[in-house]
């Protein structure tokens, strides 16, 4: 295999060895199976290609500092999946079978996990669809468990912690007041296609997105949760329809470890010039800062932007909760919490 720059990769489909998958027909689950082959060959009339009974997770396989590799809180994303299934009523792994999976496709693909210190690791992409033929509106009886993997750099493309810039979501809205936002669902992702388009466009990295309801507060961004640092506080949204995230989760820990005081409640928009430091989080984003905030408020006279800024560097505080949730994933900060699961090489 020729050497690969890692250093140089961004968050994108990279060919490794194979997928794991296993199928659950009619309540029974077929034994996980590794192949090479990336094209799956599917019915026309599966549900998931019509009314998308499709969830998925996202986590990583870290190669650490002592050459290790560990997944972070896998047990977590066990757990998610079995919501968003469950919101969609249909079969799923269970957290044994999720994390045996998921080992099994670090291992097939070991070669291709990244080294230590490129600042790429190996994203697993856990999915669950639905495969049989219908076409009343149903939920899947029968589905497809795919676990998949590519060796990803940064998120944006920018290097880790340079901030990049958000606008408000004012015209398109990612969930529902009580719809399917805090579930994993496919079909939330596609609600936010198009808004990111126009937002990338206008030259935004970042979508930020307001509550349905009222468009008066904070939930989330599309690839990612909200928190911001304010007067030694972690505050971050806490609403239904905003995906539970991993990293946040983890982060809400490391900042009480830190002596911040943490606050889950509603942050409506004039807050937001309250903040010193906001950033975007989750497993794909790691911790993104933001610099600046763009509301774009059309009104009858025409448009008026109101501008948010912050540091155009990452903020201290940020910074510090960046390094130790990294140094736990990477092995060079002690695991207090015991978040990460070891996976042996497959010589082993
Ligand atoms: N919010 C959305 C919409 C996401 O897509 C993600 C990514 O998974 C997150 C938040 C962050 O979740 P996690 O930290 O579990 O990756
Ligand atoms: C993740 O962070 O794992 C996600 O699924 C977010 C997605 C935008 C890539």
């Amino acid at each position: 295999m020729e050497p690969i720059d890692y250093s140089k990769r961004t968050f994108n489909f990279y060919p490794t060895n194979g997928i794991v998958f296993a199928k659950c027909i009619d309540g029974r689950w077929t034994k996980p199976e590794f192949t090479n082959d990336f094209n799956l060959t599917l019915h026309c009339f599966a549900g998931v290609f019509h009314y998308a009974p499709s969830c998925f997770e996202g986590l990583k396989a870290y190669r650490g500092a002592d050459d290790r590799v560990r997944l972070f809180r896998p047990d977590e994303n066990a757990k998610r999946l079995e919501s968003s299934a469950r919101y969609l009523d249909m079969p799923c792994p269970n957290m044994e079978m999720f994390i045996d999976m998921c080992v099994m496709c670090v291992q097939e693909n070991w070669e291709y996990i990244p080294p230590y210190g490129t600042g790429a690791s190996l994203y697993l992409r856990p999915v669950l669809f639905g495969i049989n033929p219908q076409l009343g509106i149903k939920s899947a009886n029968d589905v497809m468990f795919v676990v998949m993997a590519s060796a990803v750099g940064s998120y944006s493309g920018a290097k880790s912690l340079v901030p990049g810039t958000a606008v408000l979501s004012r015209n398109y809205d990612r969930a529902a007041t009580y719809g399917s936002g805090g579930y994993k669902l496919g079909a939330n992702y596609a609600q936010s296609l198009h808004a990111y388009n126009l937002a990338h466009r206008m030259g935004y990295r970042e979508l930020l997105f307001l509550d349905s309801a009222t468009h008066s507060h904070i939930e989330e961004f599309g690839t990612s949760n909200f928190f911001a640092i304010k007067h030694g506080c972690y505050v971050t949204p806490n609403s239904p329809s905003v995906l539970p995230s991993i990293t946040n989760k983890s982060l809400r820990k490391v900042a009480e470890e830190f002596g911040l005081k943490v606050e889950r409640r509603t942050i409506f928009i004039d807050e937001l010039e309250t903040f010193e430091e906001v950033n975007s989080c989750g497993t794909a984003v790691v911790i993104t800062p933001i610099c600046r905030i763009d509301d774009k408020v059309t009104l009858e006279s025409g448009t008026i932007t109101c501008e948010y800024k912050y540091p155009d560097v990452c903020g201290p505080i940020s910074e510090k909760l960046y390094h130790r949730l990294l140094g736990i994933q990477m092995g060079t900060e002690e695991d207090t919490y015991g978040w990460c699961m070891f996976v042996n090489s497959p010589k082993e």
